[in-house]
């Protein structure tokens, strides 16, 4: 592997450790196996590696590897090794020679006789009348025996008697084919073997002047102790070894937080900050408090499965408050108690009692009024909803939306606006505009906007609850109320044009995030 390395000699600092691996492999001539190096310096073996990597780093250590084929003996390998072959056993049995040796097994006589033939060392035959196999030794095969020649295979097998590993290298060529005709005589395994050189630039430095084995030696300070800090307070001058703040170290990721996750807190404290408590709603939800609640019409196109995911299961909430129930029927129908007209059209049960993951999460607003009809009221949440739209760089089916509402007496319009300033200047976007709109419950409505680098971003919308959402539930005064959206502000909070990129789970970028920014 090669590395960019962008020192010179003068420039290159290195650890007492990396000076003892250089200052050793300049004694071994430049090159040596890690297993040496381990030895001469009685470290681990790892530790070699690991210095010599961050010498690699730095242009001054070469690390070859190369992984080759080490062979060693099996069971019946070994047994081959202490009493010979089998057909050098026949062999020698045939010639009578009595050896003190275990006589050959029914299966080993087999492949005696096979490699007898195979090795031209004797001829096979048949007795006539017994019928027993003969083995009739050939010139090759006596003189083979008398003057104890080893064939290929036999030298290795003694290379390997030991029980060692040995590498491919090692071993007689011939005779490890040989062996390994044979079935379970040997052994195998791929080893890698490393070793390490200087490089020129690691020659050079190695060979500088006057450089002890040891940081320390040089009268540098690599770790500060006590008795450093005493001699310092004395006045002695003391010398430290330098940081290369640039040279390489290995990336680490820590365990982080989701952006989105981290501002969700933001936005939370910043809401706690301004005197709000949480409240929290479940996903699913009957149309009732999704809708009918909030006086969304049940003709509304909202309504339409193109916008919203209806549950099949459970296809029905049924709403169990009936005065309620007709309260909100007659508001929609012809406005009820409320002065209002109402949308007069027929409003039924059925429609209501349809379910659906929330739209947005006024409903958790509404419910929640609902319980709490009472002022003073300050109330946000942060939460997830589900719209059955497209995904593209604008859109999400699955977003946050950062709701909120202020129950006072005497709220007004220039307090909803105050309060979402104040709260968008806390986050970091103080440039705050709104513009008429509208929302089937409120009046009036309008949309939130951030200005931000040239842009002007719409961020969600607003208003004051509307007679037609509060009288049913007995509240009395002004509700003011927004519902923002939590992965615009992730967006330009990251700078980014694509909401898809700032709900991405994709690993390599969340790591490469800047921790500050
Ligand atoms: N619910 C609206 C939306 O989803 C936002 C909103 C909330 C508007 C409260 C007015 C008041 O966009």
């Amino acid at each position: 592997m090669t590395n960019n390395v962008p020192w010179t000699v003068a420039e290159i600092e290195t650890s007492p450790d990396e000076l003892r691996l250089i200052s050793e492999l300049l004694e071994c001539k430049g090159a040596a196996s890690p297993r040496d190096i381990a030895g001469k310096l009685a470290w681990p073996e790892i530790k070699v590696m690991s210095v010599a990597s961050w010498c690699r780093q730095k242009g001054l250590v070469d690390i070859k590897e190369a992984s080759a084929t080490q062979y060693s003996l099996s069971d019946e390998g070994k047994r081959y090794a202490q009493y010979g072959l089998p057909e050098r056993r026949a062999l020698s049995a045939v010639l009578c020679r009595t050896e003190d040796k275990p006589a050959l097994s029914a299966e080993e006589e087999k492949i005696a006789v096979m490699w007898l033939r195979k090795k031209g060392l004797a001829d096979i035959g048949k007795d006539k009348t017994t019928g027993k196999i003969q083995v009739l030794p050939t010139d090759k095969g006596r003189e083979f025996f008398d003057q104890a020649l080893h064939t290929a295979d036999e030298k290795v097998l003694q290379a390997l008697n030991g029980g060692q590993w040995v590498a491919q290298e090692a071993l007689d060529a011939d005779g490890l084919q040989m062996l390994r005709g044979r079935k379970g005589v040997l052994k195998s395994r791929e080893e890698t073997s490393r070793s390490l050189s200087l490089t020129a630039l690691g020659a050079q430095y190695a060979q500088g002047a006057g450089r002890a084995p040891d940081g320390d030696a040089q009268g540098q300070i690599s770790q500060i102790t006590s008795a450093h800090i005493q001699d310092h307070q004395k006045g002695k001058l003391l010398s430290f070894r330098k940081y290369h703040v640039e040279s390489f170290a290995p990336e680490i990721y820590g365990g982080g937080r989701h952006p989105l996750r981290e501002l969700m807190d933001e936005v939370r404290e910043v809401f706690v900050q301004m005197g709000f408590e949480e409240i929290e709603c479940d996903y699913v939800q009957p149309c009732f408090w999704n809708m009918d609640a909030l006086f969304i019409p049940q003709d509304h196109p909202a309504r339409d499965i193109q916008d919203t995911f209806y549950m099949k299961d459970p296809a029905v909430i049924p709403v169990t408050d009936d005065g309620l129930m007709g309260k909100i029927r007659a508001t929609h129908e012809n406005g009820g108690e409320t002065g209002s007209l109402g949308w007069r059209s027929k409003w039924t049960r059925e429609e209501a009692q349809r379910v659906v993951l929330r739209t947005h999460t006024t409903v958790n607003t509404i419910r929640y009024l609902s319980e709490h009809p009472e002022p003073p009221l300050k109330v946000f949440s942060v939460g997830r909803i589900f719209r059955n739209e497209a995904t593209d760089a604008t859109h999400l089916s699955e977003l946050h939306q950062i709701e909120g509402i202020v129950m006072e007496r005497g709220a007004t319009m220039g307090m909803l606006i105050g309060t979402l300033k104040e709260f968008y200047t806390r986050i970091g976007f103080p440039d705050v505009d709104v513009n008429p709109s509208y929302y089937p419950y409120t009046e009036p409505s309008m949309d939130v906007f951030v200005r931000w680098k040239g842009r002007i971003l719409e961020m969600g919308g607003a208003g004051i609850f509307r007679p037609e959402v509060t009288a049913p539930f007995g509240v009395k005064h002004q509700v003011l109320a927004w519902g923002l959206g939590l992965e615009r502000l992730a967006m330009i909070k990251a700078g980014e044009s694509d909401i898809r990129n700032v709900i991405s789970n994709d690993m390599r970028a969340l790591r490469k995030r800047k921790m500050l920014r």
